[in-house]
């Protein structure tokens, strides 16, 4: 089985989003593939709390059920997870600041799109409905992407 942790800032938006799209990707994967999947953000303000209702509401509209509850990420999650997917470049930085020696992948969501994407996955929190849908917009088109690489040769671990 492999293990597959998205992180964001807060782990309220956009990381509870990639869990959902993924999760119900894997759930519909044929041939079945054995994956686990969590979020976490790199900050700890919001731990314990379900997602922000914005990102549930346009999630829930495109079938997806966010049930997570925040939690921070640690330097054990490092080793913990196989595959790490950072939502932007600054949870990237983030999580190499929280360990120099680890076991997992740690990837950008961008690395799963083509150029014609955004490098960032843009934080909604504080905007309009627009950042919720690009949000998902960016998490269906990496999905497919996510799960044929956990299928490859390339995902050793
Ligand atoms: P997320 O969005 O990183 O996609 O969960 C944010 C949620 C909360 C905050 C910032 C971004 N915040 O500053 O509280």
């Amino acid at each position: 089985m492999k293990r597959v942790l998205f992180v964001c800032l807060g782990n309220i938006c956009r990381s509870p989003a990639a869990e959902g799209v993924l999760r119900h990707l894997v759930t519909r994967a044929e041939p079945p593939l054995d994956v686990e999947i969590q979020s976490a953000g790199t900050i700890g303000y919001h731990i314990g709390k379900s997602p922000d209702q914005r990102m549930c509401t346009a999630a829930s509209k495109r079938g997806y059920n966010l049930c997570s509850k925040a939690q921070q990420v640690t330097a054990r999650d490092l080793d913990d997870f196989d595959l790490v997917i950072a939502m932007d470049r600054d949870n990237f930085r983030d999580l190499h600041r929280l360990s120099h020696q680890y076991r997992a992948e740690i990837k950008m969501l961008s690395d799963f799109l083509d150029e014609s994407w955004p490098r960032d996955v843009p934080d909604p929190y504080y905007g309009g409905a627009d950042g919720f849908e690009t949000v998902l917009n960016m998490l269906e088109a990496a999905g497919p992407r996510i799960i044929d690489y956990l299928r490859s040769d390339r995902s050793k671990k």
